[in-house]
């Protein structure tokens, strides 16, 4: 494929999140947030859905892999190196809310937590990688969880818009790209780690969660707003978990079903940030499940003056959806559900693999939107070897990544308008849907296991030198 699909500046790189992989969980006067309490293993995803598990630290029964993550924050110097010698030209992460807040509802920030994100900013330009910097990724603190019922509650907007507003003002000579929240449709799915709290009776489900998203939408316009007074010229993007759905045949009762469930995932808080008021379909699904909204006065204002830049999303995989799913294999690894598609390969965590999906996406995107695009998340968790020889052969990680990126050239070659590609987890850090070490992402491999053990020593895969020749040739050489 030609190199000139992808246009001059395309801003290629790598993604992490702070709970993942920083570690350090009880330095620098930050408090707990939620990863900090989330048990490692396959268990976590059945524990996040039950109502009545609690927030509560039980050395005995559990371990907690995001206390220690892989110990970024002690080693962020040697890491940047890496993602340097790659040529990232930048680096999405997120800042700890529970850093600059260790409560979330204190007055004054933490100065030693504000420190540490500049002495992190200015590692990154050293040697030219521009931060993209996510303000929320499921990283709540824990006391906003407890004591305010998460964004349930309305007083989070404004502790969230002091937060904000604390980190544009630190920052601003040296932070351009922000996103909001990360995935902010995956409320529907984990309400815990984006909403703070836990569904606690299906018929409190809708109402419940969608005054949560509400409140985050009033909150996020408001940091648009902030962000754009405070920096002139910033870039501030939404992010939303972008899962094409297809309908399983052409019958039109699943035709219609996949559109419907289309439109609730992936369109109605992008639809609501980006167009800046709430979508005709979602009246007669609030309608239908008796959800009435809470709307104050000057917040649907407030919604359309703060419509973001860009569109931030993850692509990961698509969905296949059945009406009646009663006799067919339900597709069990996809985080959003929907039935198998015998089309497609899976990863071993069952994630359907899919690069035309990605192409589909981008596709639908910037038809609905017409505004810039910017893949912030795509990758491929699996299982690596160390060989005897020390190296780490995962072709199978640079096949995932290859075929998506020829996916991106088509979809830049239809016309969309793409700023960027962050892939997730370009180092090993712990997996957010199961707080494992062995779903492993990264181009750089993280001497770290499920049970706790390993020197955290840091190694280049063989991805690391394909994908820094991907960047030196702005994806000519795939
Ligand atoms: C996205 C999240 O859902 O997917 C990340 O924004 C997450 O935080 C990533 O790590 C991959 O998911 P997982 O569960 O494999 O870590």
């Amino acid at each position: 494929m030609s190199g000139n699909r992808f246009p001059k500046g395309f801003l290629w790189g790598g993604a992490t999140a702070a709970n993942q992989l920083e570690g350090a969980y009880r330095e620098g006067g930050k408090g707990l947030n939620v990863p900090d309490v989330l048990p490692g293993g396959k268990i976590r995803h059945q524990l996040i859905s039950d109502p009545h598990f609690d927030l509560e630290i039980k050395e005995e029964v559990y371990t907690y892999p995001n206390q220690e993550g892989i110990d970024f924050y002690h080693r962020y110097k040697g890491d940047i190196a890496l993602f340097a010698e790659m040529g990232f030209k930048v680096y999405r992460m997120s800042i700890a809310w529970s850093r600059i807040f260790p409560n979330g509802d204190e007055e004054t920030p933490n100065e030693e937590g504000l420190a540490f994100y500049d002495r992190v900013f200015d590692e990154l330009h050293q040697y030219g990688i521009e931060p993209v910097v996510t303000i929320s990724h499921y990283e709540m603190p824990l006391h906003l969880v407890k004591a305010y019922g998460g964004w349930r509650n309305r007083e989070l907007i404004a502790l969230f818009e002091r937060y904000a507003k604390v980190v544009f003002t630190r920052y601003k000579s040296k932070v351009k790209y922000w996103i909001t929240f990360n995935e902010i449709n995956s409320g529907l799915v984990m309400p815990i780690y984006g909403l703070g709290f836990m569904v606690e009776k299906e018929e409190d489900k809708y109402q419940a969660t969608f005054q949560a998203f509400h409140h985050q939408f009033v909150a996020s316009a408001l940091a648009v707003k902030a962000c754009h007074e405070i920096i002139p010229g910033s870039k501030v993007g939404n992010m939303i978990l972008y899962v094409p759905t297809y309908s399983y045949d052409a019958n039109p009762e699943n035709v219609l079903f996949a559109l419907e469930e289309e439109r609730l995932l992936n369109y109605f808080c992008g639809d609501v940030q980006v167009r800046g008021e709430y979508p005709s379909f979602i009246k007669r699904y609030f309608k239908e499940h008796h959800i009435q909204l809470d709307i104050e006065k000057g917040d649907l204002e407030i919604i359309r003056e703060g419509t973001v830049d860009f569109i931030g999303f993850s692509y990961y995989m698509s969905r296949t959806e059945k009406k009646d799913k009663s006799s067919e294999q339900v597709s069990e690894g996809n985080i959003v559900g929907g039935v198998k598609n015998p089309f497609l390969a899976r990863s071993d965590w069952g994630w359907e693999i899919d690069p035309i999906g990605l192409r589909i996406s981008l596709n639908q995107l910037y038809d609905r939107y017409q505004k810039p695009l910017f893949i912030v998340e795509n990758g491929f968790g699996a299982y690596d070897k160390v060989e005897k020889d020390g190296s780490i052969q995962d072709d199978y990680r640079i096949d995932y990544i290859r075929s998506h990126i020829q996916a991106m050239g088509e979809a830049i070659e239809d016309g969309v308008d793409l700023m960027g590609y962050t892939t997730w987890g370009c180092i090993d850090l712990v997996s957010n849907s199961t707080g494992e070490m062995s779903k492993r992402y990264g181009f750089i491999y993280v001497d770290k296991h499920d049970d706790g053990s390993g020197t955290l020593e840091r190694k280049r895969k063989k991805s690391f030198f394909w994908y820094k020749d991907v960047i030196a040739t702005n994806g000519e050489k795939l």
